[in-house]
């Protein structure tokens, strides 16, 4: 084959869009040295780049190349032209999108060299999550993060343009600003012209989209990062991104219906149909039903109430623990009953790692057999209360409510194989009306429970100073398989009451003055009614991605102590800036 054209300098195919139809072309790729195989008089490399995996061949016959491709090394970058031909159907490969082709080299150019890299860059990764952060950079390489990297940024573009579609404008609030309250520390900057005082990053830009409202731009979003200093898990990072959304004279069921169709679209990306609207659960629904908050709906599994049942039978343990602040509770795993001991007792660890004394649990085959001694009229009496039948099994839990609640909440997902598969693949709900406040132990007052711009329910006002405990909010989570992927609320947009929220949680005027007064300022002059919603944009994709940690979609991630491994942050400075800054540093 001639070349139509020698004078290709510039790239003019990405190696992983190489086809068919390119037969016969000449073509210029240029990337990273994936593979080398060397069987004599040939010369196998498979060059990769964004898009993909190229098989070029060196033949002994063009020596002056040959020899230099030889001497190629993983990860080395190169510039390589030659031309496409069909390959030896004994070396086409379905498994490979370009498997069907291979370019004959004519030229190579060695752009640079690579040491030889501490682990080799290909799926799935045989490196440590350390040594993988420390080479971020190679990590990156692996076609499954540039792959998720990609959908994170047609996620993005997608949100941008059905929120731009919708009314919504995109506003840039600030990262040196003052402590916003969403229940995590503050990371702080100290200020340099003003010694002793300090800017904090925004927890989330809560405060400026409220007064985005007051300012009448009527529909905000942002996808924004923000810092929040806090304990570190599989899906939470100390900096993180939320498409951050705000609107005026809206009530719950706008936000919920803008939230479900800005869902359908970005699922529609992967090609999964989500079909609003979503079940809306109460709290309190929720917390009997499933035992938590964040329930995972692709599990059927529901929690039964049994604490009348339990007082009736004739046990000493299971009447000494129903004492008047104890419940029973109970869930049916279906074709549960033929289960071993080891996996019973697995079970059993299980309910004590989630706070609880342990689990009893009941199965019938001939006659019941079950961790407690109880009669047989009585087991029948448990056995009908909970609808068990066949070979399931009942597993209970006897405690303080919350506590046999959430053992059983956190039982119900146990085993992936409990799924109701007719459910699908991605099962959303609303949890709403959660309680405005909670007790915090150690603060020893109230807290909000999503923060306190959060509007109560009209008819609960009256019970904030008698009862705050039982004042439910106008506040809402998206969940989304068990993982919590949004929370927002209407809020308060009067001066008075957002005053007697502050007082309910216990600051006092000159505290709320020196933290909230500028907001309050803002809420004396025509504040709309409004409310919004942030979704974790990195859940979000982790999902959409398959993933089971935000850090695999999130391109230079802290570890969960909270480092930059790549960077080595964060670090120390230098004595001249921490006087400039009018720090010192304790020992
Ligand atoms: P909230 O604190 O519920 O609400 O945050 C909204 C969503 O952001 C995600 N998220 C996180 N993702 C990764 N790492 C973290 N550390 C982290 N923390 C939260 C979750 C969560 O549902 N201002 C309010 C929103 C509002 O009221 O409009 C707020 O920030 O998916």
């Amino acid at each position: 084959m001639k070349s139509e054209n020698k004078t290709l300098k510039k790239r003019n195919l990405y190696c992983g869009e190489l086809r068919s139809e390119h037969i016969g072309r000449e073509v210029l790729l240029q990337g990273w040295i994936q593979r080398i195989r060397d069987i004599g008089n040939l010369v196998f490399v498979d060059l990769r780049d964004r898009e993909g995996l190229a098989q070029v061949v060196f033949s002994s016959e063009k020596s002056g190349i040959f020899k230099k491709a030889k001497k190629l090394r993983m990860e080395d970058v190169v510039s390589l032209r030659g031309m496409v031909r069909e390959r030896e159907v004994q070396s086409k490969n379905a498994a490979m999108p370009t498997g069907e082709v291979e370019v004959a080299a004519e030229d190579l150019r060695l752009l640079n060299e690579s040491e030889v890299p501490p682990f080799v860059v290909a799926d799935p990764p045989k490196a440590s999550e350390e040594l993988r952060f420390k080479y971020r950079y190679l990590d990156l390489r692996r076609p499954s993060m540039q792959q998720n990297l990609k959908i994170r940024h047609r996620a993005a573009l997608c949100t941008r343009n059905f929120l731009s579609e919708n009314g919504f404008l995109e506003i840039e609030t600030p990262f040196l600003t003052k402590s916003t309250p969403e229940g995590a520390r503050d990371y702080l900057v100290p200020s340099r012209e003003y010694k002793g005082r300090f800017y904090a990053l925004p927890q989330s830009p809560q405060i400026f989209k409220q007064i985005l409202m007051i300012a009448g731009l009527d529909r905000y979003f942002q996808i924004v990062r923000c810092f929040r200093d806090e304990d570190l898990r599989a899906d939470r990072q100390p900096e993180f991104t939320q498409i951050d959304i705000e609107m005026s004279f809206v009530e719950e069921e706008d936000v919920f219906g803008l939230t479900e169709a800005l869902m359908a679209a970005l699922f529609d990306l992967i090609n999964v149909k989500i079909r609003p609207p979503f079940p809306r659960l109460t709290y309190e629904e929720s917390m009997q039903r499933f035992g938590t908050d964040k329930p995972d709906l692709r599990f059927s599994l529901e929690i039964k109430d049994l604490t009348e049942t339990g007082r009736k039978v004739n046990s000493d343990i299971i009447k000494g623990v129903l004492d008047a602040e104890r419940y029973l509770k109970a869930l049916v795993i279906p074709g549960g009953g033929h289960y071993s001991r080891s996996r019973l007792d697995k079970l059993n660890s299980r309910a004590k790692e989630l706070g609880g004394k342990g689990i009893i649990w009941i199965k019938r085959a001939e006659g019941f057999k079950s961790s407690l001694k109880l009669s047989e009229s009585d087991f029948q009496k448990i056995w009908e209360k909970t609808g068990a039948a066949g070979d399931d099994l009942v597993l209970m839990a006897a405690d303080e409510e919350k506590t046999a609640l959430g053992v059983l909440g956190g039982l119900r997902t146990f085993d992936d194989s409990w799924m109701d598969r007719g459910k699908g693949a991605y099962v959303f709900c609303w949890i709403t009306r959660f309680p405005l406040f909670e007790w915090d132990e150690e603060e020893g007052r109230f807290v909000s429970m999503h923060h306190p711009f959060t509007s109560p329910h009209e008819q609960d006002v009256f019970l904030l100073e008698k009862d705050p405990l039982h004042v439910r909010a106008r506040a809402y989570d998206l969940v989304l398989n068990g993982v919590e992927i949004g929370g927002g609320s209407i809020r308060i947009h009067e001066l008075d009451l957002q005053k007697k929220i502050f007082k309910a949680l216990g600051l006092k005027e000159n505290q709320v003055e020196e933290k909230f007064g500028f907001f309050l300022e803002a809420l004396k002059y025509g504040a709309p009614p409004h409310g919004g919603i942030a979704l974790g944009f990195d859940r979000i994709v982790m999902i959409l991605t398959g993933r089971d940690s935000i850090r695999e979609v999130i391109p230079f991630p802290k570890t969960t102590s909270a480092l930059c491994l790549l960077t080595g942050s964060p670090s120390q400075v230098d004595a001249r800036q921490l006087s400039e800054l009018g720090l010192k540093i304790e020992d």
